[in-house]
């Protein structure tokens, strides 16, 4: 099975009606015209992380506990970091890092530390070249190969997500990041691209949503998902603390 938008090209593009081809026709556009955008930034920064991968070893894209590659587009990325305003005292983690692409624009802003983690590890390879060869670092960066829901969250300000795992993962990955944050207390913001399964989010007492980007889209077609933003709550004292359930 093919992704989701690749398989909804190809309806739209099969489909009889005017107005439907007009909109595949202006969706085949606006894709053309992010990939040549992407492609610019990566021949810019020195770096190659587009294309998707899927680690399974069927080739099955329907897995949902452990997504396939896919990055986010650049023109987002640096929005969003524009937005989060980053400084030395920062440590930025991107949980799923895939081939980097974050961990490495982030590289480029006048952060403290950049840390990429991801468990597939033909992607951790394809990261960490991409670090040695990125042009224009600021920052001290490193890639760990290792599960999201093993990783010791003592450290880390800022962690984004682009929509890396499925519900049981991330309900794993809370529990680590509330004990992380007992024994090392710190203020953290969570950046969650393509926000699934906030719901669990929602249920810790100890974060709250401080801001929401919706899609981006051009030519009508949807180019970016959405972002929620996340902060520790007033309720701190409470990491950890409710029974979270699983959506
Ligand atoms: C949608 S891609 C996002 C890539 C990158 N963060 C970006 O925004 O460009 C999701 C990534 O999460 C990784 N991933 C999925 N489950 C993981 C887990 N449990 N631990 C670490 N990485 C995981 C996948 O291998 C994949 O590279």
């Amino acid at each position: 099975m093919t992704p989701t938008f690749t398989r909804q090209f190809v309806k739209e593009k099969n489909s009889n009606s005017g107005v439907s081809w007009l909109r595949a026709t202006a969706a085949g556009l606006a894709r053309s015209t992010l990939r040549l955008e992407n492609a610019f930034y990566e021949y810019h920064l020195g770096i190659t992380t587009r294309g998707l991968y899927n680690w399974t070893p069927g080739g099955d894209w329907s897995q949902d506990e452990h997504l396939y590659y896919y990055a986010t587009s650049y023109r987002r990325i640096f929005r969003i970091l524009d937005a989060l305003r980053l400084g030395p005292a920062d440590t930025f983690i991107d949980l799923g890092c895939g081939k980097g692409r974050v961990a490495c624009c982030a590289s480029s802003y006048p952060v403290g530390e950049v840390i990429g983690i991801d468990d597939v590890p033909e992607l951790c390879s394809a990261a960490e070249n991409n670090l040695r060869d990125l042009r224009s670092r600021r920052a001290r960066s490193r890639i760990l190969r290792c599960g999201a829901q093993e990783f010791d969250y003592s450290v880390g300000t800022v962690i984004y997500m682009f929509h890396p795992f499925g519900a049981r993962t991330l309900f794993a990955v809370l529990s680590r990041l509330a004990a992380g944050l007992q024994s090392s207390p710190r203020d953290l913001r969570i950046v969650y691209v393509n926000p699934v399964h906030e719901s669990i989010l929602r249920q810790t007492k100890w974060l709250e949503p401080y801001d929401r980007w919706p899609p981006l889209r051009y030519l009508g077609t949807e180019v970016a998902h959405e972002v929620s933003f996340w902060r520790l709550s007033d309720d701190r004292c409470r990491l950890g603390d409710e029974p979270l359930r699983l959506p």
